[in-house]
């Protein structure tokens, strides 16, 4: 890297908009929404998709609620074409959803644009051409008229062609692509030719689609470019103004959100953000974003984890670990600390104790979005008692006693690091049956039978201590108190118990019921012990020759 960035990089120049509106205002409804998964997200894959898989995520954006779907660059492929085709002829498009075609400024590809669309119930024709000072230089080697001129043939062409869409219903849409990059007075200029050629009314209105092809500054900047375009261009009230960010300096969702504020009343993007380079605005983000504040997006994702699967079968993508809202790992805390916030919010929320949702660390209801709890809390070294309880209880019933729990978090924590890698529910019951249900030296149980008269209760124990059979009887006013008592005819230290809950276990587990037992020896050593069995009355001797085999 250089050590002067600014010999070869210059600042981008601020917008001019001194009383900018903008930072002042609220969202409060939900945008039109276009989804470019077809086109913008296709063209970026490696492997672009075939037709079935493009007719299956157009399926499934369907299914979202998407009503204007891009669904690609008829002109430039067979397969393109011959998608839009099979969209058509087999009326897989419902009647109410909008297929949007992107077309270049050329009268062939015009042409084979207009074919693909015939028959279709409603279209959007896109017509783009490139507009920035470098695009002009470089690529082009055009003046500005030049490029404007290219701009509004392309857009007299498509008007002319119009009477071949008879029964159709078509919107015309315009970007002048590289937007943000382009001097924006230029930008309103060439739009303005094209609605000089369209002609949009505030009945039959056009598509001002203002993209942030390649961001190239910070998204108040962006902002402060819709937004003053909104002011000056002529005739906005025939005006749909979209927004069509990418995601090069990672703020796309951002110029979005401002963008939105700024004026504009349309958004397109892609699912979880697929696109060329660093990707396309990321739909389901901004979408879930206004969720969050309580706004209907207008779009359904409460079956994320299946949407994420259609979009990885399609595309061949992979939805990273940390993607907002769609991420593996974005509904799950390691850390102890989180687990027991999460724990207390999600019981405050259950209990029905807040109106609005207040969890902490949770910035929706994962099972708003399909997503569910058992995967909010997982352990590895960095866990507290707290996950490790949740897994057990949440997963097996296992509710363990709170001074129990800071027993075992510790044994289990040590499991952990010694592992050094996250463990499932099921390890961790594994690991608290070997450290208490199943320990059986140096005290095993043969036989327990008890007999109970005038509130006194008699026992009969059959052990074996270190494999030798040990007998004897004791008594109580319960079965517990009996065993104790029989320990001290055989001659074992004192103890007492301190601590006693149990419970059923849930249903499929291989025994009815658990019991946990805390002892306290004379020298005060405290130890908790716990033992299973169909028989609740086995199953508290059971926890306490558990505790003794642990003391
Ligand atoms: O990023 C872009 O500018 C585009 C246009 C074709 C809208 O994809
Ligand atoms: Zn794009």
């Amino acid at each position: 890297m250089l050590k002067d960035p600014s010999k070869k990089y210059r600042p981008f120049p601020p917008v001019a908009l001194p009383d900018r509106q903008w930072p002042n205002r609220v969202l409060t409804a939900a945008p039109r929404w276009c989804s470019v998964d077809l086109r913008d997200g296709n063209q970026a894959l490696a492997v672009p998709m075939n037709v079935s898989q493009k007719l299956e995520l157009f399926h499934a954006l369907v299914k979202c609620g998407f009503k204007e779907i891009e669904v690609g660059f008829p002109s430039a492929s067979n397969t393109e074409f011959t998608f839009n085709r099979r969209l058509i002829e087999e009326r897989r498009a419902p009647d109410d959803v909008w297929l949007q075609v992107l077309v270049q400024a050329r009268e062939d590809l015009i042409d084979r644009t207009v074919e693909s669309l015939i028959g279709a119930k409603r279209v959007i024709i896109h017509l783009y051409n490139s507009t920035s000072p470098a695009q002009r230089r470089v690529v082009f080697g055009k003046s500005n008229d030049e490029i404007k001129a290219i701009a509004v043939n392309g857009a007299t062409m498509i008007k002319d062609r119009l009477h071949r869409l008879k029964g159709t219903e078509v919107m015309l849409q315009y970007s002048p692509e590289s937007f943000s990059a382009t001097e924006h007075e230029f930008a309103r200029e060439i739009s303005e030719a094209v609605m000089d050629v369209w002609q949009p009314t505030p009945r039959n209105k056009m598509i001002l689609n203002l993209p942030d092809t390649v961001e190239v500054a910070m998204p108040n900047v962006y902002a402060d470019q819709i937004e003053w375009v909104c002011r000056h261009i002529k005739n906005r009230d025939s005006l749909i103004v979209s927004l069509h960010t990418h995601n090069d300096r990672y703020t796309g969702v951002a110029a979005t959100e401002l963008g939105l504020l700024a004026g504009a009343d349309r958004v397109e993007g892609t699912l979880f953000g697929n696109g060329e380079r660093t990707g396309n605005l990321d739909i389901i983000t901004v979408a879930l974003n206004l969720y969050m504040h309580g706004i209907d997006p207008v779009l359904d994702f409460s079956d994320l984890n299946a949407i994420r699967k259609v979009y990885e079968r399609c595309t061949g993508m992979r939805v990273p670990e940390r993607h907002p809202y769609g991420g593996e790992l974005v509904f799950t805390a390691f850390s102890g600390s989180h687990q027991d916030a999460i724990k207390k919010g999600l019981a405050e929320w259950e209990g029905g104790k807040s109106k609005h949702w207040d969890v902490p660390y949770l910035t929706i209801d994962p099972n708003d979005i399909g997503r569910e709890y058992h995967e909010v809390i997982r352990v590895n070294s960095q866990s507290g008692k707290g996950g490790v309880a949740f897994l057990l209880e949440t997963e097996f019933g296992i509710s363990l006693p709170k001074d129990m729990q800071r027993e075992f978090g510790p044994i289990a924590n040590d499991a952990v690091d010694k592992l050094g890698r996250e463990v499932s529910g099921a390890e961790l019951k594994e690991m608290f049956w070997r450290e208490y249900v199943e320990r059986t030296t140096p005290w095993q149980l043969q036989g327990f039978e008890t007999e109970s008269r005038n509130g006194t209760v008699k026992c009969r124990a059959k052990l074996l201590r270190d494999g030798k059979p040990v007998e004897f009887s004791g008594e109580g006013n319960g079965p517990l108190a009996a065993l104790v008592h029989g320990f001290s005819t055989a001659g074992v230290p004192r103890f007492e118990i301190t601590n006693y809950s149990e419970h059923a276990l849930s249903a499929g587990e291989e025994a009815s019921a658990i019991a946990y037992i805390q002892i306290k020896r004379g020298d005060g050593k405290l130890r908790w012990g716990s033992g299973v069995d169909t028989n609740i009355e086995l199953a508290s001797i059971r926890a306490v020759l558990s505790a003794m085999n642990r003391l």
